[in-house]
């Protein structure tokens, strides 16, 4: 037996509903036959975007999308993408598969796939192979809703109105890919480049802040960046400063067998399961460690980490092309989903966003297509689960879980948990039970609370199951049902390989 204890008048932070966030880069087949089909395709679309994607993302209340990269946004050249599509310019996408680019998917289409979406924009500009002159004029073609060059030519590209921009990072992976720089560099790189993002809603820095600049932070554990990138920001304390960045930016991706094997996704033993979920867990670290030192030069916590890219990268599926990073989706991955999850509520003080690579046929994706078909992963089913956390109270809550793990390197918690309030006062609850074999009695103090009812979804499986296009409803959300409503709260019956999502109604 494991106790959980849940404290619902003790709220912590709110949960922002961008860490159910997503990643769209021009990568594979993300964009390309994922989101957009073309206006002229057989397949259902509107305005070239594919109806059954846009629903099922709607249906997940997809908070927001990033695009255009990724490696590929430092290599982005936002103009290529807007006017005439036959006249846009073609390129080679020497990242991700060499093939041809041919920038029929642009800032318009991008716009007109957020608002089908009904999310917020996150586009990532290009600071690694771009000029501040670019990237300024990209945001003033965005955003300005007077009479200047950029917006007049928004104009006459078919948009009278300008669009709204909440997100904006300032160059991906400045460390790596976006232009290998080092953080001293890039920190200065990001101070001159961010003060011509010109927030045109706010021309006097007095109003409400329209746009949060995104600084590229660091690669899994390099605290090195961070503390670098941060300290050259906030050097001779210039709290002016704290307004010209809004989050940092953070890179985890797990790799069960490391990042030159990596391993399939779908053919794996147990070992190799405990392995995958601890290196999951470690995001947990991750977060903490990189807070601490952000901690120092921003204790208010004004600046948010942003977890813009995270997820399970495996091996590509046998016989697809390598550049395009597509991959099976099975439940050890809703595990990954779930236990990752719980982490960013659970430190929802710091971690305001975070986008999951990427939302279709590529890494770990909520969906995949094959032509006209599309079918929903384990991952999707586990955002649909956790989608009732989205702008709630984070409240306080602890469980006594056990480790578990095949290996001493490579334990993980059985139960990972994490807890909050909606508007109405409903307790959301979510937990992971990261066992194959064990199912758990999960025994829930609610705290100062009588429980009423609860109504529980749960995601589970064999450890390896999957959807596939002749068989999609393998894993799907089941209703549940095994847990009695006691004294002081609940007890749950939790199986092995599961994530489950209880909505409990108290007094
Ligand atoms: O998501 C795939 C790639 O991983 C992104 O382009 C890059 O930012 C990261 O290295």
């Amino acid at each position: 037996m494991v106790n959980l204890t849940i404290h619902p008048d003790k709220r912590k932070a709110r949960i922002h509903k961008e860490i159910y966030g997503h990643f769209s880069e021009h990568l594979g087949r993300c964009i390309y036959g994922g989101f957009y089909v073309g206006e002229d395709s057989p397949i259902p679309n509107v305005r070239g975007m594919r109806t059954d994607v846009v629903e099922a993302l709607r249906k997940i209340r997809i908070p927001v999308l990033r695009w255009p990269g990724g490696c590929f946004a430092d290599e982005y050249h936002w103009m290529d993408g807007i006017g005439p599509k036959e006249s846009r310019k073609k390129m080679i996408n020497t990242h991700w598969g060499g093939v041809m680019e041919d920038n029929s998917f642009g800032t318009h289409e991008y716009f007109e796939l957020c608002e089908q979406l009904g999310c917020e924009a996150y586009v990532n500009g290009n600071l690694g192979s771009g000029t501040v002159k670019e990237m300024s004029e990209w945001v003033e073609y965005i955003t300005f809703e007077g009479v200047s060059p950029m917006a007049d030519l928004r104009r006459q590209n078919g948009s009278e109105n300008a669009w709204k921009l909440p997100y904006f990072g300032v160059g991906n992976e400045n460390w790596g890919c976006g232009g290998n720089m080092t953080p001293e560099y890039y920190a200065n790189e990001y101070r001159r480049y961010q003060t011509y993002v010109r927030d045109y809603k706010n021309p006097d820095n007095h109003g409400q802040k329209s746009i949060n600049k995104i600084c590229c932070g660091p690669n899994v554990d390099d605290y090195e960046w961070t503390r670098g990138v941060m300290d050259t920001c906030f050097r001779h304390c210039e709290t002016r400063f704290h307004g010209n960045m809004d989050g940092l930016s953070l890179h985890y991706y797990v790799h069960p067998e490391g990042w030159e094997i990596k391993g399939s996704a779908t053919d794996f033993d147990d070992k190799t399961w405990y392995k995958t979920l601890s290196k999951a867990w470690y995001m947990d670290e991750l977060v903490r460690r990189h807070s601490e030192i952000m901690d120092e030069y921003d204790p208010a916590k004004q600046i948010a980490l942003v977890v813009d890219e995270w997820g399970a990268w495996y091996t590509v599926e046998p016989g697809t092309n390598p550049g395009f990073l597509y991959q099976q989706n099975t439940i050890r991955d809703a595990l990954v989903a779930g236990i990752t999850l719980n982490i960013f509520n659970k430190h929802a003080d710091r971690v305001r966003m975070a986008n999951l690579a990427q939302t279709i046929n590529v890494l770990q994706s909520v969906i995949l297509t094959d032509g006209a078909d599309m079918l929903l992963t384990p991952t999707y089913h586990v955002f649909d689960l956790y989608k009732d956390h989205q702008d709630n109270d984070l409240v306080k809550s602890f469980i006594d879980s056990p480790e578990t793990g095949a290996e001493a390197e490579y334990r993980v918690p059985q139960i990972t948990e994490s807890a909050s309030v909606d508007k109405d006062g409903l307790l959301h609850i979510t937990l992971t039970n990261a066992s194959l074999a064990e199912r758990t009695e999960v025994k829930a103090m609610i705290c100062g609370h009588r429980v009423l009812s609860a109504d529980g979804g749960i995601v589970c499986g064999a450890m390896d199951q999957k959807n596939t296009f002749e068989e999609p409803d393998q894993v799907t959300v089941q209703n549940f049902s095994d847990f009695q409503i006691t004294e002081d709260g609940l007890t749950v019956n939790l199986p092995p390989r599961s994530v489950l999502h209880l909505a409990v109604k108290t007094a």
